[in-house]
Order: structure tokens, then C-alpha cells, then sequence
């Protein structure tokens, strides 16, 4: 039997509000059978679920291509539903059923067709506040609605509403983009929230990224936009055919709420006996911001994800009562508090207690990460914020009306709605741990934009960790569709010179310039290559080359920049850089580490060009790929000659600078053996620990792996005593630290003005743990994991571990074990996928078809 499951558009199972002409379609197949892979496929796409009124019949296909695969059909129409399904054959002749019928259903298609004015409230003038604010009308709807989608969007952020119900549960929308380029709407189906007669259409706004403070150490504020303003647009359809629109306009009422203030950095102050309006003025518009595309929504909403229970509530030593939720999380706090009106409920977030027992927030700089609740005094009342996220594990109790218990409080998990694709699990404890807080760090900080940190106030989209981290993060979940939402942001604000600004959306660029530390507004190596690195990592992790396609002008222009700035076009030693970011190898005090800039800068210029090469090959782009062989060829002799002496010697004396020349294969062949030889020297100097930042460890363990030194990249992943990654895990940490010495040996922390404990950048390991120490991974040259290498690499004393990856083509997994010297694995490949496995002390690779596969050797 040929099954066929998963059937997606665009990703998404069937979505509505798709904003593309040439929707993706995806399925995954499934057969009991063995060593299956797909011969052709058809598909149907059709206006009705019976499938006669065809837009497009592709025909069978020979093609053993089952994801991501374009619509081709006729011009597709605004605001419709279609209807599409799937039939395949496999190369054993069998034939599947169609597969059941899905459907996406278009949004308002492409730009300019956005017509709802944004109104605002006329008393919205104090740039200093941010308020909430609620829009309203009554309609009436007449007999026979057969349909009704609300399209809604904001200068700030929103919650829709329809007879005072939440639609949809969806936070922070319309989510963070360069609002003067790009803002994004979001689609609902609000057919069964409607009602004959009289209703009631709502939306609340907040200040959000729109308004509200940014990056808190320079204070910004207002950074889009003085006001708040709420856009929705509605279409009613009706059983006789006939549509309405409604739209927000000069007829809606404005009026204020409970919402006194609430930030994204600061938390909500709410009063509860002002929650509805007493009285309602008229309603402002407001233009839309100068040449905004506004488009529909194109990234993964944020959701609520999951609820977690206080652990325990423990008592500091004024006696005040701590919730502690037993995990760093981002989200907030949910309680139910019942009191007289007036009395009021105080909270306060925070990631760690120090000293031990006593609630720390100095970490936080100026975010205020508060809650202040006026209860109304009407029974039990439920209270969760709107428009702010926190992140913590421990809350204070400041004020409560009665005892403080635990039932009362749940923590609500907020980010981005990724699936989760990978799962790891090994024989050592503490790994398994490093492997939740690595995972933890990434439900942290993708919520909406990839974030250095949920915490202080900073929540901005660094490039570097982005880049860092994007490999690791495919491992963990289906991160495709929030990559390709946010270098569509990059996108936006790339420069004419090609320049890449450091934070995306870019809040920085007039302050960075004039920062002591910034001194520059963009295009820090490491950091910008965010450009190049994120598609192309997307597309080796889900094969689809139009993430290429989207993204190849703008990586050009990357390139081009650091062209121009690179000396002789080759050796980039300009211009302002982070470096090795926050490495122990610093100098008391600073956060750069030793590794010299025109060393990281030259390296990564060197792998963006090479993710050129690739990428023209991949788009057949020849003339692109002579001129960046040839760009590549000269910066590698360039960097061997400034960075290597005539004897082989790596001259920049750094663990980092090691790992890069190796890891990024700029080493002369016959260097090799010595530069790994000084990199294990230069480790064993500090008694196989590292010292690496920001740009050095994501590589650090595979630059030994590749190269002969799997022993040393064990030490150093299993190493428990600072700094390690499982120092961290020793000391209690549940997601991933700033510094390796957030929190140092003796019980002190590192200074309060940039230490957070939710900060996933060195939670790169990740992606070592799954390819190398599970085994799992994928071929570049055969990406989306079409072909999958199981390549088990055991050491450090491991006696088992498993990993499991939802593919394109669905789950492949590894599971291995050790006993008394024999070394046994199960595999599973999926449909029309394909495994090259090799295992320890093999030295071919066997080619193996879909299914599930057991073997034994004897360990080498
Ligand atoms: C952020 C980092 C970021 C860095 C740039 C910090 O404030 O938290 O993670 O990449 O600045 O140097």
C-alpha cells in the first residue's frame, strides 16, 4: 500500500490567507514496503471538493520531487478556496488513491489591494504612553452568510474581536518587520462568529514594537511611529453570491481599556473596572505609513505552545512569595485572583535567583518585565496580558489579595509555530539536559524574529546568533517558513552598498554609529553574513532552491559590499566587527575576544563567497559561478598568505582562529596536521577547556571531528567544569547562557549590564550532537535530506544515543548502543528518501532505500 499523508501548502495544512500566485504543494508518502521511492506524481487542483472545476491538472509527472513543488495552474483568484490533491506511482509500479482532499485558500493577493484605512484614537497624542486602545462597530448582516474573513493589521499590535470573543489565539500580531517597508496581515475565518442581525466587530491595539520602547540602552522609542492605529478589513459572503466589504473607516468609535500601559520590555498595567469603554469618541485616520507593501502574513504566527505549573513557591527572606516555574521561559504569567475591587495583583519576572534564594533583576536592565493588575472585584477573575512577553522562571508576588497558590498561577509558553522535527537522547544525563535548555533556548527567542534574548531590553534580531544557531535550530524544529519571513525583513533593509545592518528589523542604525561599543551601523563580519548563510542553510535543510531564488540578488549585494571594503577586493581587514564575540580569550572587561578582526572577517568573507559558488551552481547561474571561483580562489591565497608562515604556522595564536582556518577549510593541505596539532596544544594549555565566543564555537567540535580529533571534541562536550556546556547544566541552568561564566564558580555573576541566561548562540552544539555524536545529517548535494547520511561517530565513553528528524520526506531516525565492544544500530529512512551510512570503523559508505534497517559491528 502507497499512502499519502501530510498534505501541506506553503508548508502549512490547509491554510487560508496564502499570499503567493504559485502556492508550494508538499505530501509525505508512506509504504510498508521497502526501498520506496517515488516514479511520478499528479496533482489536481480544482475550485469545488468534487474536483470538476479544475484551475489545474498537472498530469502524471515523472519526478521523484514530493515537496515544495509550484502551482502551475491558471491565474489564481483573490480570497478563493482551492481544492487540491495528490496521486503518485513508486518504482515497484504501485499506484496510491488521491489523496484526501486539502485546500488553501487565497489572501487578498499582492500588494496595493490593502484598501482599510488605520484608524486611531484622537486622544492617542502622548508619545510617553502606551495605552490600549479599542475600535468598534455594530453591523448588521443580513440573511443567508455564507462565508466572512476578517484581514486584520496594525501600527502596533492587535487582538480582533467579534460579540467581545477573541478570534484566534494568535499573540504580538501583526508581528515585527520594518513597518515603514513591509507590514503583514493576518487572515481569519470568522464565519461562525457572526450571526444574523446586529454584531459587534472590535480590535484592541497596544504599542508593540510600533511604539513602544526599543533597545533600552539607548532608549528608543516611537521608532516607527507616534501613533497606534488598528486596519481590518472584512468580507461577508453571501448564499445568492453577493459579497460585502467592511472596513475599518471613519465610522468606527474608539474608546480606552483596561490596558493603562502595556510594553513589549515593561509588562501590563491593567484595571479591570475600566475594561469597557463608558463612552466613545469618533475615530481618527491616520495615513498608512509612505510606501508600505502591505502583504499577508508569510511566517509562522506566535502561539501560545504549551502551560507549565509552578514547581514551587518559595519565600525570600522579606517573605515574599517566588513562584518558581522550574524552567527559563519566555511567555507569561496566566492567574486567577479573586478580591475586592481596587485590590491589586503585583508581579514581577525574572530568570535566576542570587544570591540563592533572592529575586534577581538587575540583569534586566531598564526592562521593568512587570505586571500590575487592578482587579474589578466581580468573583473569580482571569487575568493573562496582552500585548508584552516576559522572560523568566521566577516570578515575585509583590501584592495578591489572599494567600498566594500555586493553582492559581500557570506560565503560558509563547513563540513562533514551528513543528518540532528533531528529538536527541543519549546514555549521559547531563547531555540530555544540555540538549532541553539548547531546545529551550530556541523556544526562547524565535517568537515572531529570531532574538538575541527575551529578557532585558534588547529582544532584537542579531544577525550573528541568528546565523550561528540556524543549523541547530533546523535540527529542532521546522524553522523554514520563519527564516524565509525574516530574510524577507533582511531584505528590507539590506543598504544600496549591499550593507546588512546588525539587527533585523534594524532599530540601531542612527545610534549605532555613535555607540562606544557598536561605533559602526553595519555589516560586522559573522553578523551580516546572515545574508548568505541563512539561505543557503534553509536550503540544504529543506531542499527547496526558491529560498535561493528570493534571497540571490540580495546575497550578491553582501557580497559585493565586502568586496569593496576588502583589501586588493580579498583580504577584508576594515571596518567595524564583533569578532569572536564575548570569548574568554578577552581582555579583562571587554567583549571582544583575541582573535583579530581581519582574520574573522577574511574567513567569513571567504565562506560567503563559497555559499555563492554553490548557490550559482544550484540556480545555474555561469557567468556568477566563473567570477566567484575565481573571487574565492584569490581570497584563500590572500588569507594563506597574511595568516600562514612558510613553515605552516597558524600565526594568530587562538583557539579560534584554529578552529575557523580548519573548520572553513582555509588551511594549506600540508598544514593541516600542525594547525590541528597547535589547536589541541592550545586547548590542552588550559586543560581541554575552551575559550572560544561567538564565532569560534559553533565550529569547534567539528573542526576536530573532521580532522581526526573526535577524542578532543568529547572532552570538551562532556568537560562539567567551567567553562563548558555542561558547567552551565551543573549549575541548574535550564536554557542557554550569554557567557560561560554568567554565573561563575564562586556564586558571582558576570556584570549586570549584558548577562542573560536565555541567549541560544552557544546552544549551537546542538547540531555536532545530532550529526556526530546520533550520527544524522544531511548531504549539501542532495539537500532536504533526499539523502540522508547516518554516519554514528561514539565516543566520550557513550553507550547509547538517538536522534529523529522530520524530514521533507517525513521521520528518519538513528538510534545506536554499545555492549562489551559491539556496536549495534537501527535506522529508519523514509519514502522516497535515501540513506549512505557508514559506521565505525567502516571506510565506505553502504547506499541503502527506504525502511527500517538494523546492523552490527565489532568497534574498531
Ligand atoms: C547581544 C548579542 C549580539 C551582540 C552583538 C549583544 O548585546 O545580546 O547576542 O550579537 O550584542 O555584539
Amino acid at each position: 500500500m502507497l499512502n499519502i499523508n501530510n498534505v501541506k501548502c506553503e508548508n502549512l495544512t490547509n491554510p487560508i490567507g496564502i499570499d503567493s500566485g504559485t502556492p508550494r504543494i508538499s505530501w509525505i508518502s508512506e509504504s510498508l514496503e521497502k526501498e520506496i521511492s517515488q516514479k511520478s506524481y499528479e496533482i489536481e487542483v480544482s475550485t469545488d471538493k468534487e474536483f470538476t472545476q479544475f484551475v489545474w491538472q498537472s498530469g502524471p509527472v515523472t519526478s521523484s520531487r514530493s515537496h515544495s513543488i509550484k502551482y502551475q495552474g491558471s491565474k489564481l483568484l483573490p480570497v478563493t478556496r482551492y481544492w487540491f490533491r495528490i496521486r503518485i506511482t513508486d518504482n515497484f509500479k504501485n499506484s496510491s488513491e488521491w489523496s484526501r482532499a486539502a485546500y488553501f485558500e487565497t489572501s487578498l493577493l499582492s500588494h496595493g489591494k490593502w484598501r482599510a484605512p488605520f484608524i486611531s484614537s484622537p486622544e492617542d497624542t502622548d508619545e510617553k504612553l502606551s495605552k490600549g486602545w479599542i475600535f468598534q462597530k455594530e453591523i448588521n448582516i443580513r440573511k443567508g452568510l455564507e462565508s466572512a474573513r476578517l484581514y486584520a493589521t496594525a501600527l502596533g499590535v492587535y487582538e480582533a474581536f467579534v460579540q467581545g470573543e477573541r478570534i484566534g489565539n494568535q499573540q504580538m500580531t501583526p508581528g515585527w518587520t520594518n513597518y515603514s517597508k513591509r507590514l503583514l496581515y493576518q487572515c481569519y475565518d470568522i464565519t461562525k462568529n457572526l450571526r444574523e442581525g446586529e454584531n459587534i466587530l472590535a480590535g484592541h491595539i497596544g504599542a508593540g514594537w510600533y511604539k513602544g520602547d526599543l533597545a533600552g540602552w539607548v532608549g528608543k522609542r516611537c521608532v516607527y511611529g507616534k501613533r497606534n492605529a488598528l486596519s481590518m478589513q472584512i468580507l461577508l459572503r453571501f448564499e445568492d453570491g453577493s459579497q460585502e466589504w467592511i472596513k475599518t473607516d471613519k465610522t468606527w468609535k474608539a474608546g480606552t481599556t483596561g490596558v493603562i500601559s502595556s510594553e513589549i520590555y515593561h509588562g501590563e498595567e491593567y484595571d479591570a473596572r475600566r475594561e469597557n469603554p463608558r463612552s466613545w469618541t469618533e475615530v481618527e485616520i491616520l495615513p498608512a505609513p509612505e510606501s508600505v507593501q502591505i502583504t499577508a502574513q508569510d511566517g509562522p504566527l506566535t502561539l501560545p505552545q504549551e502551560t507549565l505549573k509552578p514547581r514551587e513557591i518559595i519565600l525570600d527572606s522579606q517573605g515574599r512569595s517566588i513562584i518558581d516555574f522550574g524552567q527559563n521561559m519566555t511567555g507569561f504569567v496566566r492567574f486567577k485572583v479573586k478580591g475586592k475591587a481596587g485590590d491589586r495583583v503585583k508581579l514581577k519576572h525574572a530568570e535566576i535567583l542570587s544570591p540563592p534564594g533572592e529575586f534577581y533583576t538587575e540583569n534586566l536592565r531598564s526592562a521593568r518585565q512587570e505586571i500590575l493588575y487592578t482587579l474589578k472585584g466581580e468573583g473569580t477573575e482571569v487575568y493573562q496580558p496582552r500585548f508584552t512577553f516576559q522572560g523568566f522562571r521566577y516570578v515575585l508576588v509583590e501584592e495578591y489579595p489572599g494567600k498566594v497558590k500555586a493553582d492559581d498561577f500557570e506560565a503560558i509558553v509563547l513563540h513562533s509555530d514551528m513543528e518540532k522535527s528533531g528529538d536527541f537522547d543519549c546514555s549521559h544525563p547531563l547531555l540530555n539536559q544540555l540538549h532541553h535548555n539548547i531546545l529551550w533556548g530556541m523556544k526562547g527567542n524565535f517568537l515572531d524574529i529570531p532574538t538575541d534574548c527575551p529578557q532585558r531590553d534588547e529582544r532584537l534580531g542579531w544577525t550573528g546568533d541568528a546565523q550561528v544557531f540556524i543549523s541547530t535550530a533546523c535540527n529542532l524544529m521546522d524553522a523554514s517558513g520563519f527564516f524565509t519571513k525574516w530574510l524577507r525583513d533582511m531584505r528590507s533593509e539590506q543598504n544600496e552598498k549591499g550593507g546588512i545592518p546588525h539587527v533585523i528589523p534594524d532599530v540601531l542604525q542612527d545610534v549605532a554609529s555613535q555607540d562606544d561599543i557598536l561605533k559602526g551601523a553595519h555589516s560586522a563580519t559573522g553578523w551580516a553574513d546572515a545574508m548568505t548563510i541563512c539561505p543557503w542553510e534553509i536550503y540544504v535543510q529543506y531542499g527547496d532552491p526558491q529560498i535561493l531564488e528570493e534571497n540571490y540578488d540580495a546575497m550578491k549585494g553582501w557580497i559585493s559590499y565586502m568586496r569593496g571594503e576588502a583589501r586588493d577586493e580579498v583580504l577584508w581587514d576594515t571596518g567595524f566587527h564583533f569578532g569572536d564575540w564575548v570569548a574568554l580569550d578577552a581582555k579583562e572587561g571587554s567583549y571582544f575576544g583575541a582573535t583579530p578582526n581581519d582574520f574573522t572577517a577574511t574567513v567569513f568573507y571567504a565562506n560567503s563567497v563559497q555559499i555563492m559558488i554553490k548557490t550559482a551552481k544550484v540556480l545555474g547561474f555561469q557567468k556568477d559561478l566563473k567570477e566567484f571561483t575565481n573571487l574565492y580562489e584569490r581570497i584563500v591565497k590572500a588569507f594563506q598568505n597574511e595568516f600562514f608562515t612558510p613553515t605552516g604556522r597558524l600565526a594568530v595564536n587562538t583557539q579560534t582562529a584554529h578552529v575557523l582556518a580548519l573548520y572553513f577549510n582555509l588551511t594549506p593541505e600540508p598544514y593541516i596536521k600542525r594547525t590541528v596539532d597547535t589547536l589541541v596544544r592550545l586547548l590542552e594549555n588550559e586543560e581541554d577547556h575552551l575559550l572560544t565566543g561567538f564565532l569560534g564555537t559553533p565550529y569547534l567540535c567539528a573542526a576536530l571531528s573532521r580532522n581526526g580529533r573526535l577524542d578532543k571534541a568529547y572532552k570538551l562536550l562532556l568537560q562539567e567544569d567551567y567553562p563548558s556546556w555542561l558547567y552551565q547544566v551543573k549549575q541548574g541552568a535550564t536554557t542557554i547562557w550569554e557567557h560561560w561564566d554568567g554565573l561563575k564558580p564562586d556564586g558571582s555573576l558576570w556584570s549586570p549590564d549584558m548577562n542573560s541566561f536565555n541567549h541560544y548562540a552557544y546552544g549551537s552544539v546542538g547540531y555536532w550532537m545530532y550529526t556526530v555524536v546520533a550520527g544524522l545529517s544531511l548531504d549539501e548535494n542532495d539537500p532536504g535530506y533526499k539523502t540522508i547520511l547516518f554516519q554514528p561517530q561514539p565516543g566520550g565513553g557513550l553507550t547509547h544515543a538517538r536522534a529523529s528528524q522530520m524530514t521533507p520526506f517525513g521521520k528518519a531516525s538513528i538510534s545506536w548502543k554499545i555492549q562489551d565492544r559491539e556496536f549495534s544500530c537501527t535506522l529508519q529512512i523514509p519514502v522516497n528518501a535515501r540513506g549512505r551510512m557508514k559506521l565505525p570503523g567502516q571506510e565506505k559508505y553502504s547506499e541503502l532505500g527506504s525502511g527500517e534497517y538494523s546492523f552490527q559491528v565489532d568497534l574498531p
